[in-house]
């Protein structure tokens, strides 16, 4: 099934480029994707898979029936790019001013296209039912969340996903297990004095200062109060607050992002956060008000599964091209709202050209080494086809 699967996508390849390079060149932002999904219904369609359109927002869904009538396997591809000035000089580089598929998401719309068509050409030779998501606005966390509220997940008993990776060598993947991205979440802290003259702090309650406490604090308290080996980081990206040169500040508005792994660091954080906020504010006599939002939780990726797919790759592109990755990042991905309810995987696809500079993502000069493709397709497409043969118990 390997040789078959890995013949029909060669054939696909070139069409696959040609889609890819399409969609680069028309890039779209989050919640924006109406061509875009437009485009991935016609191509789904085109290869003869049950297609929904509309599914979260701009979302689109595409479905494969298998031999057996069991629940769906689901493969996780995002669509949205970015609101950044394209500086490359391809040829089918953005023709959208501003919008820049940095993120690699029109590899990953193309890779689901390529599964999607492989496996239709399988006919019934397909084990199982596959559900292809293609999720909108995922940059800015929330496509998955639209998607699951509308159903997408229902009857999907395990999820594949991919995201590009830079420092990987195109033809080459990235697999972890366990964590593989981090929890974020954001943080606002609005601490409350009183104003007064610059001259006589004693009869005012700095804002500005107590700020300055605050982070100081809540940075040295992670370094000696959370466990070094859950690792927890917290970025005030944003401050503002006073009037004057000489007038005290009598309110101070902090900004920031928190990551963490560990699903019961994560749980805590918002009241160690608050309960340090208070202290600091207490002994100085401020007010104080803590905003925590929890944005998307870590991507564990699930033992079984990663087997499944690590077996895959080796067999298709040999021990070599098939890292096993020992660190997560602390980066942030959407697709860990899907985990929420089902068991998934999420591999790195190496994009990395061998012989040029490789710029990272979100870069206005980030390119990709299109063999990743290829690559990224006979993974999933045969990953796909293990899962119905190896049987994956759900939990
Ligand atoms: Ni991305």
């Amino acid at each position: 099934m390997l040789d078959r699967i890995e013949q029909i996508a060669r054939n696909l390849e070139p069409r696959l480029i040609e889609i890819r390079r399409h969609l680069h060149a028309h890039p779209e932002l989050s919640g924006e994707e109406y061509q875009t999904a437009a485009y991935v219904a016609g191509v789904l369609s085109s290869c003869g898979l049950h297609v929904r359109e509309s599914v979260g927002k701009t979302g689109v869904v595409g479905e494969l029936n298998g031999r057996d009538g069991s629940g769906y396997l689901g493969i996780r591809t995002d669509m949205d790019a970015l609101p950044i000035q394209e500086r490359t000089n391809l040829e089918y580089a953005s023709r959208c001013e501003g919008v820049m598929h940095a993120c690699g998401h029109d590899v990953h719309t193309t890779v689901g296209l390529g599964t999607a068509m492989v496996l239709a050409q399988l006919g019934e030779d397909l084990p199982g039912a596959v559900r292809f998501l293609f999720q909108p606005a995922e940059e800015i966390a929330q496509g998955a969340r639209w998607m699951v509220e509308d159903g997408a997940m229902e009857g999907v008993d395990a999820l594949l996903g991919l995201h590009v990776f830079p420092t990987i060598p195109g033809g080459s993947v990235g697999i972890r297990y366990g964590a593989l991205t981090a929890a974020a979440d954001d943080l606002e802290i609005i601490i409350t004095g009183e104003s007064g003259h610059g001259a006589r702090p004693h009869e005012a309650i700095d804002a500005i200062w107590i700020a300055s406490q605050v982070i100081v604090t809540l940075q040295q308290a992670i370094s000696r109060t959370q466990n070094p080996l859950r690792p927890v980081v917290l970025t005030i990206g944003q401050i503002s607050g006073g009037r004057a040169p000489n007038v005290i500040a009598d309110q101070v508005k902090l900004v920031g992002t928190v990551r963490s792994l560990h699903p019961e660091t994560h749980a805590a954080l918002p009241t160690w956060i608050e309960d340090i906020v208070a202290n600091v504010c207490r002994t100085y006599g401020a007010g104080y008000e803590v905003n925590y939002r929890r944005v998307v939780p870590s991507v564990q990726n699930d033992t079984r599964l990663t087997q499944i797919l690590e077996s895959a790759a080796r067999e298709a592109w040999g021990g070599d091209r098939v890292q096993i990755l020992t660190e997560p990042s602390l980066g942030a991905e959407d697709f860990s709202v899907y985990l929420d309810r089902t068991p998934g995987v999420m591999f790195r696809l190496g994009v990395a050209h061998p012989s040029q500079k490789n710029y990272p993502l979100h870069h206005p000069k980030f390119e990709v080494d299109e063999s990743s493709i290829l690559t990224g397709v006979v993974i999933l497409a045969y990953t796909a086809y293990k899962y119905w043969t190896a049987g994956y118990d759900t939990p």
